[in-house]
């Protein structure tokens, strides 16, 4: 606990630059709760949280995990309640945020405490990643610590499925892709499954990079980027074609995810939480066996790039009980926190000097391919783009799925970006 309240004595906050009056922490049976905001209640996503948060209880017995996850893929929904308590200056005591412009917008709006004495202390800047540590730095100093490593331009698919269908092999340009669709049409099997609204521009990321490339697709986030260009009028065409071969729109995305692994659905486009889904014990997960049950490859046309996103947490200006939640980010940011939690969760740690051999399967493919990929960052999940630039590309979307209209969607898209672009 000393070396936690060096942090506060050397200017990591303290309070001091608080916003708001810090009320006391909760306590319940004499400890001090830690309030820990996520959106990872659904199947599969819960169990990584489960593994951290029984690390956390076994170092921290004065503190109690108060799980404040709000449901919903994608933090849709958590987002914006976290919204409101931070204009309310009621923060959690830690919340999850996306590395990347994401995170930049809450560094920005003064929401959040910086971290480096912590980083400093713990040597974390030799672990992470430091393209990472950017991600989540302003001016020097670094705002959250990171959990994982996702990947975002998966394709999962039922191999009996594509069997049946006569699909040789996972798609590897998006024409194969359409053509494999077709095949699966002709079953009468669902080709595609998806999921909630945000899980068909999580699909369209994957197309926008597997048409256009990674160089084109990063570019698409610099100031002045032509959104309007024949390459991305030819990607979101691609994204059309594709999207005629979706089934109903399923609740969220494990219910999605589920119809590949049950055999209703050939292909699903989805991050790779979907792995823990199909893999993980089926108190959490589908207890799916991998290659036989579900299989993956990279979404079609984007081998050899890493479409990613990174999970962090952060301490907020005005938490309650501030040295609990430097408690988590201590479990957050050690080994042990992200060994228990990556295998669960179906990401890679974001620490260079994890136990590899506990990445094993869907994993270590992801593991090597992290290693050598190029890196384009996702849309949907704060990388590439801050919240009311997603905001705007989610409302463009939305649209589209009701009017099927792609030079609309090409425009919402343009103006989304001339909106917000930084
Ligand atoms: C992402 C998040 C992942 C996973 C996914 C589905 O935004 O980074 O950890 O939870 O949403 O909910």
């Amino acid at each position: 606990m000393a070396s936690v309240l060096g942090l506060a004595a050397c200017g990591g906050g303290g309070g001091g630059t608080a916003t708001g009056s810090q009320a006391p922490a909760a306590s319940s049976g004499g400890k001090q709760q830690v309030e820990v905001f996520s959106w990872w209640t659904g199947p599969g996503e819960a169990d990584g949280l489960k593994a951290m948060r029984k690390i956390f209880e076994e170092q921290n017995p004065n503190y109690t995990f108060f799980d404040a996850a709000v449901a919903g893929g994608s933090g849709d929904k958590a987002k914006a309640l976290l919204q409101s308590k931070l204009q309310a200056n009621t923060p959690p005591d830690t919340f999850q945020g996306h590395a990347g412009a994401e995170l930049q917008g809450y560094i920005k709006a003064g929401n959040l405490e910086d971290l480096t004495a912590l980083y400093d202390e713990l040597k974390l800047k030799d672990v992470f990643p430091a393209q990472l540590v950017e991600q989540i730095s302003v001016e020097g100093k670094i705002y959250s610590v990171p959990v994982n490593i996702h990947r975002s331009n998966v394709l999962w698919f039922n191999p009996a499925v594509l069997k049946e269908a006569g699909v040789a092999a996972a798609p590897k340009t998006i024409e194969e892709f359409l053509a494999a669709l077709e095949k699966v049409k002709a079953k009468g099997k669902i080709p595609l499954s998806i999921g909630s609204e945000w899980t068909v521009t999580h699909l369209m990321e994957s197309v926008l990079l597997g048409t256009l490339g990674a160089d084109a697709y990063n570019a698409l986030f610099k100031p002045g980027a032509d959104w309007n260009s024949a390459q991305v009028g030819a990607a979101l065409t691609n994204f059309a074609k594709i999207m005629e071969y979706a089934g109903d729109p399923q609740d969220d995305w494990q219910p999605a995810a589920k119809q590949v692994a049950d055999g209703q659905a050939a292909f699903n486009v989805m991050g790779d939480w979907a792995y823990g889904y199909f893999h993980n014990p089926p108190e959490g997960g589908l207890g799916k066996k991998s290659k036989t049950d579900f299989d993956w490859a990279p979404a079609p046309g984007t081998e050899g790039t890493y479409l990613w996103l990174s999970d962090s947490f952060t301490l907020p200006k005005g938490a309650k009980n501030r040295d609990g939640a430097l408690a988590w980010l201590k479990v957050a940011a050690s080994k042990e926190g992200q060994d228990a939690f990556n295998p669960m969760k179906g990401s890679i740690p974001a620490r260079k000097d994890a136990d590899q051999s506990l990445y094993t399967d869907y994993l270590a493919d992801a593991l090597k391919d992290w290693s050598g990929d190029k890196l384009a960052g996702s849309i949907q999940h704060g990388v590439a783009v801050n919240q009311p630039w997603l905001a705007a590309i989610n409302e463009a979307v939305g649209l589209y799925i009701g009017s099927k209209d792609v030079k609309a969607l090409q425009q919402g898209l343009a103006d989304a970006a001339t909106a917000n672009a930084q």
